[in-house]
């Protein structure tokens, strides 16, 4: 069966000391205990090779905030995939909106991110979600939906499965404003059910979907407990190592 899993989206911030606090923090909290869910921080780039040496990453796994859609070369300032791969780290999250919004990330790029991603033995979290307008005007099944056809469905099955799916609606990022527990089963249903007509109902059922969007201790609960919500994909709320683990207990 799928997994629950609980990952931190730390953004652009922490310097590396205080990343390195925080992970140690939450490594220590979680020492001694065994979560009831898979818990992934994802640092900035320039942490992620001291973090994976310092914490025990086999009760926290680490991720990347990204990756270059090109394998190697003269592509000044990117960080490819097989370099994520040799810090430790063995996750990365793509598509991230703000990603698509301010560094102009489309579809076709994302793609190449992906394979490039599984190409060097990473795993995906890969984000989806629509905007304000888009919820607003009814469309946004089918944004969800173009989203992934176009970043994932050109992956055979084996692949597909080694995916795991963030439902972000842009407007509950960062703003407080929350999806309802209601509005998140909706769409991760539709999901699930999109996944289903494309690689079949063992693939679906496997899939895990997370939530993302102003989640926090208060709300957590309340979301996971949706039959097709997975766990959630947290940013704010992972900067606060007992913010964070209020939310992984709350599985
Ligand atoms: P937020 O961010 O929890 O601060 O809304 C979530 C995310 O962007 O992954």
């Amino acid at each position: 069966m799928r997994k629950n899993i609980v990952a931190g989206n730390w953004k652009m911030n922490k310097t590396l000391p205080e990343g390195l606090a925080l992970a140690t923090e939450l490594d220590k909290m979680l020492s001694g205990c065994q979560p009831k869910c898979e818990v992934i921080i994802a640092p900035p780039f320039i942490h992620l090779a001291s973090i994976t040496a310092t914490i025990d990453t086999k009760k926290i796994g680490v991720s990347a905030q990204n990756c270059a859609d090109k394998e190697s070369g003269a592509y000044t300032g990117e960080v490819s995939a097989a370099m994520v791969k040799s810090t430790g780290a063995n996750y990365v999250i793509l598509g991230h909106s703000e990603r698509r919004t301010y560094y102009g990330e489309t579809p076709a790029i994302l793609k190449e991110k992906v394979n490039l991603a599984l190409k060097n033995e990473l795993t995906p979290i890969f984000c989806i979600g629509e905007v304000l307008a888009e919820r607003e005007s009814g469309i946004y099944f089918d944004v969800v939906k173009s989203q992934i056809e176009g970043s994932l469905f050109h992956l055979s099955a084996e692949d597909f499965s080694k995916i795991i799916l963030a439902y972000e609606p842009v407007w509950a990022i960062g703003t407080g404003k929350t999806a309802t527990p209601q509005q998140a089963q909706e769409m991760h249903a539709f999901i699930r059910k999109t996944i289903t007509e494309k690689y079949g109902k063992n693939i679906a059922e496997n899939t895990s979907i997370l939530y993302g969007g102003s989640c926090n201790p208060a709300n957590a609960k309340e979301l996971f407990a949706n039959e097709d919500v997975d766990g959630g994909l947290i940013g704010g709320a992972s900067l606060k190592a007992a913010d964070f683990k209020a939310i992984i207990d709350t599985f």
